[in-house]
Order: structure tokens, then C-alpha cells, then sequence
């Protein structure tokens, strides 16, 4: 369950042993101050805005510090899984499909474009965009669509700090995020399941909620390619495909702008896909999940409405029929 202000768990108590044993090295910088932050040795010895120190790391590492507030007590999903059963249909529509492929996309260079309702439209590198605020580690649940869920410690900030960079307008009311195409190196790109690129969107009030996350790294590391890399979107109270992946444009709109999944079915996926036990897709169910890792036969767990996230995000919905705005 997500629980802001929660009292801080140390990762050594939801964490199995060994993967803790792997990670205590990198914590215990991250919880002395320090960032340590490897980008395959391009970041070395700069100085982040918060003034912290870091220092590159050729191993690709990127640790971020704690965020008691972004905690979830549950257990982390292995690695393995994180990592190896994937939704990337970039790179085929099966869950190794990603893991197989995925070490062709190339991500540097790699500018991402802010345009459209903005004061400050502008490009950012993504060394520059991991040097534009201290990053965080929090820990996420991921709901997908298809009823099974993960446990996962990403690392990055708040969408919202990018944003206001470009000082969006009083007319922008969504923000539109556009996936990177490298038909050489993607092949689900001759698949024609979606007119790509992938796109996703956020109403502006949902894309400025804190809980909203760029993501950079994963488990303490850079993001391997297979979970989005170099950057991503992780919004927890949404269904998983709301959280597109390799991202190369943002854009502020006033219009509610086209998104992958409603164009391929309207009544299948919504604009809003907020996870609700109570509204079941079409084809099945959303009352309960299989938790990744657990194994087949494990029991299935409820699903919580918001993915447990209620009580942060519920007023942005308030007094709308979401039965009818799925
Ligand atoms: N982003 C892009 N560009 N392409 C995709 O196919 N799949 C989505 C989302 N983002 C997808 C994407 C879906 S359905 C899910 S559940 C999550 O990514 C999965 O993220 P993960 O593989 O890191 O767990």
C-alpha cells in the first residue's frame, strides 16, 4: 500500500537478503548525503543543483537517496523480473520480446523536446536532465492492465520539476508524451498494432501531482533499455500503459491530444485507465492482480482502488463518474 508520511522502512527489512547484501553499499552513500550517479563515466565530478556531490561510477550505476514518502512496505519484485518480463511492443508484443531486443536501441545521444503551451519551449539533453535535480529512490507499485502487478525501486524526480522549467501557459491542460521510433533498431515497429509512435497523456493537474515520476534508473542502476531507457514516466495510479517508456517529446496541450491505447480500442482503454477494482476491463476482471515473482499458483491479491494510492490522488477525481471516464 502507498503511504505518504509513512514512517521510513529501511530497504533491509523489505528487501530479500541477498539483493539487500547487493544494494547496502549504495544506500549507505545515498543515505549519507551522497549521490553516486554513473552514466557510463559522462557525469563525473559535477555538482547537482541540491549540492550534492556525485561521482561516476563506469558500473552505470545510478543511486538516488530514500524518499520516506514514496515507500511501499510490500516486497520488491526481483530484478530479474523487473527486467525480464517487459511490456515494449516496440520490441514484439511478448514479455521477453523486450529483453530480448531491446539492446539495439541506442540512447545516447538523446534529446528530449518540451513544446507547445510553454513560456521556455526547449530540448534537453538527458545528461543534463539527470543532473536537473537530486534523484530519488521510491518505492512503486506497477499495475498493468493485464492484472498482474510488480513492486519496483525506481530512480528519479518529480515530472513536476521538469515542467515548470518550461513554464507551461495558462492554456496548457494535458501534457502529451511522445516514445522514441528507431525503426532499424525496434522490431515491433513493423507490427501495425499501434500507428506509432507510442503516445500517452496526463490532464496538467494529474502530470504536476509529485507522485508523478521521470525515471532514470531502476534498482539502483541506469534504466536498461528493455524498462525505457534513458528516461520514462512511472504515474502508480494508473494502469501501466500510461507510463510510456523512452521518451523524446513532451508536449503541452490545450486539447485532450490522441493516445495509443484509446485509439485502438475506445472501449476497452480510457483516457484516464485509473486502476478501479470496480470497473472491469470488457474481456475480464480488475478486482484482483498476480503479483510477479509469486509464482502461478500463488493467491491472487485484491486490486485497491487508485493501486492504493487514494488518498493522495482521489481529489483530482472528485465528482466525476468513473464508471462512465474509465
Ligand atoms: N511505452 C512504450 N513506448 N511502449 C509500450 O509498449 N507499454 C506500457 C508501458 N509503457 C509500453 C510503454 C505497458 S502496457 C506497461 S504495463 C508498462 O510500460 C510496463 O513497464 P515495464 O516493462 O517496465 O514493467
Amino acid at each position: 500500500m502507498a503511504r505518504i508520511k509513512q514512517p521510513y522502512i529501511p530497504p533491509s527489512e523489505i528487501t530479500a537478503e541477498a539483493v539487500w547484501q547487493s544494494r547496502r553499499t549504495w544506500l549507505r552513500r545515498a543515505g549519507a548525503g551522497a549521490l553516486t550517479l554513473g552514466a557510463g563515466g559522462m557525469l563525473g565530478g559535477s555538482l547537482l543543483s541540491g549540492g550534492a556531490a556525485m561521482s561516476a561510477q563506469p558500473s552505470g550505476r545510478l543511486a538516488g537517496t530514500p524518499n520516506p514518502d514514496y515507500w511501499l512496505k510490500n516486497k520488491l519484485t526481483s530484478e530479474e523480473d523487473v527486467s525480464g518480463y517487459n511490456n515494449f511492443y516496440e520490441f514484439g508484443t511478448g514479455k521477453t520480446d523486450p529483453v530480448g531486443y531491446a539492446h539495439k536501441m541506442r540512447t545516447r545521444p538523446w534529446v528530449v523536446e518540451i513544446e507547445g503551451e510553454v513560456e521556455k519551449p526547449r530540448s534537453f539533453d538527458i545528461d543534463d536532465l539527470l543532473k536537473l535535480a537530486s534523484i530519488e529512490e521510491r518505492v512503486y507499485r506497477l499495475r498493468c492492465v493485464e492484472a498482474w502487478s510488480m513492486v519496483i525501486p525506481w530512480s528519479g524526480y518529480s515530472l513536476s520539476t521538469l515542467l515548470k522549467q518550461v513554464q507551461p501557459t495558462s492554456k496548457a491542460k494535458y501534457v502529451q508524451f511522445v516514445s522514441a521510433t528507431q525503426p532499424d533498431n525496434m522490431p515491433g515497429l513493423r507490427s501495425r498494432i499501434i500507428d506509432w509512435p507510442y503516445v500517452e497523456a496526463l490532464r496538467m493537474d494529474e502530470a504536476m501531482h509529485p507522485l508523478v515520476m521521470l525515471v532514470f534508473g531502476v534498482y539502483g542502476k541506469l534504466l536498461p533499455n528493455q524498462n525505457g531507457a534513458p528516461m520514462r514516466v512511472a504515474v502508480p495510479w494508473k494502469y501501466g500503459f500510461k507510463s510510456g517508456k523512452s521518451i523524446v517529446k513532451i508536449r503541452l496541450l490545450e486539447n485532450l491530444p490522441e493516445t495509443s491505447w484509446v485509439k485502438i480500442a475506445p472501449n476497452e482503454y480510457g483516457f484516464y485507465a485509473n486502476v478501479n477494482p470496480a470497473v472491469p476491463h470488457p474481456r475480464w476482471s480488475q478486482a484482483t492482480e498476480r503479483r510477479i515473482g509469486d509464482g502461478f499458483f500463488a493467491p491472487r491479491v485484491d486490486t485497491l482502488m487508485y493501486n492504493g494510492y487514494g488518498e493522495q490522488v482521489a481529489s483530482l477525481y472528485a465528482g466525476m463518474d468513473l464508471r462512465r471516464n474509465y
